[in-house]
């Protein structure tokens, strides 16, 4: 049985405008094709664990507009528990504008509106959402004062925590040494430790960097090429699967989203691991954020073939 999963996190619209190429700074390019989907990292990795079959309770603020509403529609279609959601009078709904090129590729600018006003306050009100989940999941677009007071609750009742640090900033020693299991991507690892990843090698030091801050597990996903994990006992790249990308844009958000599930219901790192990567590729095969996160039946039937 899978147990309880809280994600505390950001939720966006995107406004998506599909190039050729991504523009260069000061450039015009006409020709693209414009799309709206649900975004942000928060909603995204809540909305990937909910599919992929978790119990997944999310925390965040939106604002009370029209973005808002269809944002909050959407929750309760994916049947994620509603119960942390904060509607925020004063501030706008968050909005991502993203260019995504022909490759797949893409440049992101957000504007945080009302995920910047979820407080540490909002979280010592909702302290029982985070006791009584198994996991907490958090990425870094809302204040990192919030994520620490999420973190402390959960590491003071034994909450197991995911930290999937993106977008990257610096993070204290004290909270880190709170952390399970840290995601960050190639460019965020380097953030974090100073260690260029390049290889296998590079990843097994930036890994080590943080275990000596206390983290217990590091995965670095490595885009196409899969995920290196490493802790005390383990240390393996498992490849990702062969797809053709249409937008990697929240390919790691699936990742997280869709690794916490199976780590939920008890599977063993290497196997969650597998799950994350199938989940993750056939997000990158579709456009959008939210639209692109596949159902557990779907990520079965691509780990079984
Ligand atoms: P993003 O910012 O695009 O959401 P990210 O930079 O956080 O992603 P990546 O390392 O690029 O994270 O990708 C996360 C995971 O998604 C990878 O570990 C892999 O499983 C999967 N993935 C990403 N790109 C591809 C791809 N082109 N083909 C197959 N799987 C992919
Ligand atoms: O990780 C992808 C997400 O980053 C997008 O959905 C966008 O909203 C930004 O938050």
């Amino acid at each position: 049985m899978s147990k309880k999963i809280v994600v505390v996190g950001s939720s966006n619209t995107d406004m998506i405008i599909q190039l050729k190429r991504l523009p260069k700074p000061g450039e015009t390019i006409v020709g693209g094709v414009f799309t709206t989907a649900a975004g942000g990292k928060g909603a995204n990795q809540a909305v990937a664990a909910v599919r992929a079959g978790g119990d997944v309770t999310f925390i965040c603020r939106i604002g009370s507009d029209m973005f808002g509403d269809t944002s909050f529609k959407g929750f309760i279609n994916d049947r994620l528990d509603i119960s942390g959601i904060i509607r925020d009078e004063k501030e706008p709904s968050g909005v991502a504008l993203i260019f995504v090129d022909e490759k797949g590729e893409n440049s992101i600018a957000v504007a945080p509106g009302a995920n910047g006003k979820l407080s540490p306050d909002d979280i010592y009100k909702m302290k029982d959402i985070i006791v009584t989940a198994d996991i907490l999941l958090m990425q870094l677009e809302i204040p990192l004062e919030t994520v620490e007071a999420a973190a402390k609750i959960a590491a003071e009742n034994n909450v197991r925590i995911i930290l999937n640090p993106a977008p990257a900033r610096h993070l204290s020693d004290s909270l880190l040494e709170k952390i399970s299991i840290i995601t960050p991507n190639e460019t965020e690892a380097e953030i974090l430790t100073g260690v260029a990843v390049n290889n296998e090698e590079d990843a097994e030091k930036a890994a080590k960097v943080l275990m000596q801050k206390g983290v217990e597990t590091v995965i670095i996903t490595l885009g196409s090429k899969g995920a290196f994990a490493f802790n005390k006992t383990f240390k393996e790249v498992i490849p990702s699967y062969k797809v053709k990308a249409v937008d990697t844009t929240a390919a790691g958000d699936v990742f997280n989203g869709a690794l916490t599930v199976a780590l939920s219901e008890g599977k063993n790192l290497k196997d969650a691991i597998l799950f994350a990567n199938a989940a993750a590729a056939l997000s990158v095969t579709k456009l959008g954020a939210q639209p692109s996160a596949p159902y557990k039946s779907d990520i079965k039937e691509m780990l079984n073939n």
